[in-house]
């Protein structure tokens, strides 16, 4: 059914690294790649001057119980198996491994990633060792993305929602943003409409079920977050067939 709905290709967006049990780990992002996915999306956070990928705001796996995440030692985090026995790895180890394989979005989570991010990228891509065009910023956090945007206007940023502001363009506008990023229950076609009008792409998360998909793809939408990007795939080949 949903591959009757299908009228363009979705870009596919690994999301937290496009695994459920292995989020946000080296090991889902590396699977991910394998599929052919366009994109990777992973959660940063700032941990004490560390820019490490994970998920929570709290820990919950031991010895750290439901300590904050960024009150922590980064290097004990590093040290530390998560429950999937993979371990959380840093934005360095990430870009190294995704090279130019995928574009990679990185979402900020909590403060102080302004600066530390635009370090990072700027160091990595001046030693010659990939492009502004391989990254897209995303957050909640839009005076985040305001600051970013005027740190490292190279790269391209995504507006991210929780729900439906009240000018949702205003605001993609003011970041200058390249897409915007919805959640895919307050979803209608007139925002999609408006946006892709706009020239913004609408990238809809978290989208598990293929009926979703279809449905999505059938409305104009661009790209999906997903933790089965297999599925997206397998729809995408339909599709081109
Ligand atoms: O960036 C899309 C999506 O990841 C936002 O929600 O909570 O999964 O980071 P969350
Ligand atoms: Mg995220």
């Amino acid at each position: 059914q949903a591959l009757m709905e299908l009228d363009k290709p979705l870009f596919c967006i690994a999301h937290r690294g496009g695994s459920q049990r292995y989020e946000n780990t080296l090991r889902a992002i590396e699977r991910a790649l394998k599929l052919g996915v366009d994109a990777i999306e992973i959660d940063v956070w700032n941990v004490r001057g560390e820019l490490l990928v994970f998920h929570d705001r709290r820990l919950s796996h031991a010895p750290f119980q439901d300590a904050l995440l960024v009150q922590q030692d980064p290097k004990l985090l590093r040290q530390t198996a998560l429950p999937c026995g993979e371990h959380i790895p840093t934005l360095l180890e990430v870009m190294e491994l995704i090279g130019d394989r995928a574009l990679l979005n990185i979402e900020l989570k909590g403060p102080g990633c302004v600066k530390a991010v635009s370090h990072q990228i700027e160091e990595y891509v001046q030693y010659g060792q990939g492009s502004y065009e391989s990254y897209l910023i995303s957050s909640f956090d839009h005076v985040q993305l305001h600051k970013l945007s005027q740190r490292l206007p190279e790269v391209k940023r995504g507006a991210l929602f929780a729900g439906v502001p009240l000018d949702y363009a205003a605001c993609c506008e003011q970041l200058n943003a390249y897409s915007l990023h919805a959640c895919i229950g307050f979803l209608r076609q007139g925002l999609i409409d408006d946006a892709s009008a706009r020239g913004f792409k609408t990238w809809v998360y978290t989208v598990n079920h293929e009926e979703d998909m279809g449905h999505l793809a059938a409305m104009g939408v661009d790209g999906v977050f997903t933790d089965f990007p297999e599925k997206v795939l397998a729809l995408n080949e339909e599709f081109r067939q």
